[in-house]
């Protein structure tokens, strides 16, 4: 028995026991052209702006208009190891030890520069393993691995396929694929928290199964930091590389993370791209040094850190270290399994969610796939003020984010669902 009702009562008494219902007004919302707050439904996609980000933006504009190139060493924060104040947030917030984590370049970046120490194929070992509808830059980025290294890109993919009819991945089946060529396969990439149906994966049980069979294991978590609980020290992983825009709400674009495990962090002999941010702080500036690596994942770092991007992770990770993860995920399964009740009473012979049922198996996001419906559907969302997520060939995707989403804001969406529908 849920202890959820149908009407906006029961959305408003949950708003008033939400003990987090006031972090939504640390946050901008965007407005239609009335002035009317959208209910947005994409943090998913890209996070809402913390109106704090403005302040920690110009905190460094101010230092660099007076203080010039001074700023890298006598600006508030100083700017050469700026990235150093992102870094014990972001590995509490992703479960990780802070010499596994980095904030550095962009997600795509990273996984490359992952691949370059941990895919390292041999004649007979050299196939990777992705889910079948992995977020297509993963795919297009691990098939030019396979090409860079003289693999045919199309043999050397092994896809961890949904069964036929289904729409999620079952860990029998990976293990099915791992005893039949887990001895040929390089590197499992997978995503922790898959962009399209929301199903969370067992981190753990994936980098245990994929380390049984011989094979590097790396997680894109961009759909799961901020979202859920990654313990990415614990799940084993080899890798992990996630982006900062969607649920760390830092802005369009902005820096990527990384995590490389702790067993890793020592390893000189392990292939990597450097440049001389991964070189010895206490020598990078005497500048002819030999190359000496730093320990940990600072040492995948090639460039000195784009501070303004930087700033505004530190103005949304500020947040996050206040509330911690374990507050949002507690929120997060009410507000999802409220909005999944809600979808659930339109009548599941119209509404089909795609994401797992079981809390611990998603985030916050539901992917929904109505009967018959088309993109239309979604533009008169769009119209009547509900910012959602188009997916082909027919999923839309809503993520009631628990820093700024209220139980309002989903009773409202389905509401205006049920009149679209009607
Ligand atoms: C799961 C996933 N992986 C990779 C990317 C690509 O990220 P970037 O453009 O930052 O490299 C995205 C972007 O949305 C994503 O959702």
């Amino acid at each position: 028995m849920s202890n959820y009702r149908l009407g906006l009562e029961c959305a408003q008494q949950l708003d008033q026991s939400d003990e987090l219902s006031a972090y939504r007004n640390l946050f901008h919302i965007p407005k239609d052209k009335y002035g009317n707050e959208l209910i947005y439904m994409t943090g998913n996609s890209l996070g809402l702006q913390p109106k704090a980000t403005k302040g920690y933006i110009n905190q460094e504009l101010e230092d660099w208009a007076n203080l010039g190139v001074e700023g890298h060493t006598e600006a508030k924060n100083p700017w050469l190891g700026y990235h150093e104040f992102l870094t014990e947030s972001m590995s509490k917030l992703v479960g990780a030890k802070p010499i596994e984590v980095v904030v550095m370049n962009t997600l795509t970046t990273n996984l490359h520069l992952m691949m370059v120490s941990f895919y390292q194929p041999t004649k007979t070992r050299y196939k990777i393993l992705i889910e079948a509808d992995a977020f297509p830059s993963d795919k297009y980025a691990v098939e030019s691995q396979l090409r860079h290294h003289g693999f045919d890109d199309k043999e050397g993919l092994v896809l961890w396929k949904p069964r036929q009819g289904e729409e999620l991945a079952r860990i029998e089946d990976l293990e099915n694929i791992l005893q039949v060529q887990g001895n040929e396969i390089a590197l499992l990439m997978i995503g922790g928290v898959n962009y399209y149906t929301g199903q969370f994966f067992n981190l753990k049980r994936i980098a245990e199964l994929g380390h049984t069979h011989g094979c590097m294991v790396g997680f894109d978590c961009a759909h799961g930091a901020g979202n859920v609980e990654l313990n990415l020290h614990d799940s084993g992983a080899d890798f992990a590389i996630w982006c900062t825009y969607k649920y760390l709400n830092s802005g369009p674009g902005s820096l990527a993370g990384c995590f490389v495990h702790e067993r890793h962090a020592y390893n000189k002999n392990l292939n990597r791209f450097t440049g001389w941010w991964s070189h010895n702080k206490q020598t990078r500036f005497n500048m002819r040094h030999e190359f000496d690596v730093l320990p940990g994942a600072e040492g995948w770092q090639l460039s000195n850190p784009p501070i303004l991007s930087m700033a505004a992770i530190k103005a949304s990770l500020d947040i996050f270290n206040e509330v911690g993860i374990k507050k949002l995920v507690k929120k997060s399964k009410n507000l999802t399994g409220y909005f999944e009740f809600l979808l659930k009473e339109l009548g599941e012979d119209i509404i089909r969610i795609i994401t797992p049922n079981n809390p611990n198996e998603r985030g916050c996001q539901l992917s929904i796939q109505v009967k018959n419906a088309d993109k239309t559907l979604h533009k008169k969302l769009t119209a009547a003020g509900v910012i959602s997520d188009w997916r082909e060939p027919d999923v839309i995707r809503c993520a009631p984010v628990p820093l700024y989403n209220s139980f309002q804001d989903v009773y409202f969406l389905v509401e205006k669902l049920k009149e679209i529908l009607n």
